[in-house]
């Protein structure tokens, strides 16, 4: 199955879905997003004053949650979806907000000491472009965080059912989230996105599932 993801169209879908981003966000997940991306991010070792940057941070959850984990942590959010930014900048002040393409990231190399990206890299044309940036910002040690959906079972099944008929019902349009599920149904399940991350110079750390593999982390090591 071939799938367009190109910058304008990914924009523009999550441009014009910003608004209910959360809500549905919450209602497809039943509330665990929120606790699968602590449970996550707690597994890192981010300290006073660690710098973390979250790729594709939409409406800033993932920001939020790192910030609220390690308060002294400087983290800055970039997405390049002008309307998702807006509305992690209302809700979340404690964190920079700023508009960035992830595959040509405004950072010096050896910038960061944690980059994570949560339900992002699978909507991009040209993940090595990213992967490769993302390898060039992070200080030598540093870690990358990556979270998605993970093998292709049954609860994942689940979701891709779920998620157009919640969107019909409560959002009023199902495409984008028909979208959604095209884009989980061709991303490379966990351990071949670990050998990807690897031909990018990434070592591998560890991997954590949730919902019985349907989603789940790995941490590489730069
Ligand atoms: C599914 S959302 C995930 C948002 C957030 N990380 C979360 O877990 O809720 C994917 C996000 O990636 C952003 N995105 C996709 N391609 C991007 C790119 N090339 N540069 C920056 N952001 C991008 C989208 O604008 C969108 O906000």
């Amino acid at each position: 199955m071939t799938l367009s993801k190109s910058p304008e169209k990914i924009r523009s879908l999550f441009n014009g879905i910003a608004e209910k981003y959360d809500f549905m966000n919450n209602l497809i997940s039943l509330g665990l997003h929120r606790k699968i991306k602590k449970i996550s991010a707690e597994t890192l070792d981010i300290k006073p004053h660690s710098k973390v940057l979250d790729a594709c941070c939409g409406t800033g959850d993932m920001a939020d949650i790192i910030k609220k984990i390690q308060p002294l942590a400087d983290v800055t959010g970039c997405d390049f979806s002008e309307k998702m930014l807006e509305i992690a900048k209302a809700k979340i002040h404690n964190v920079k907000f700023i508009y960035s393409d992830v595959s040509n990231l405004e950072f010096s190399d050896n910038n960061f000491d944690f980059v994570t990206m949560a339900f992002g890299l699978r909507n991009i044309a040209n993940p090595e472009k990213v992967l490769n940036e993302i390898y060039r910002v992070l200080k030598p040690g540093g870690e990358f965080l990556h979270l998605d959906f993970g093998r292709k079972n049954l609860l994942n099944g689940i979701f891709d059912i779920e998620a157009p008929l919640f969107a019909k019902m409560f959002y009023g349009n199902k495409s984008p989230y028909e979208y959604l599920v095209k884009s989980k149904r061709v991303f490379p399940e966990p351990d071949e996105l670990i050998e990807d991350f690897e031909k990018c110079g990434f070592k591998f750390k560890k991997k954590k599932d949730f919902l019985c593999g349907a989603i789940s982390v790995q941490i590489m090591k730069k």
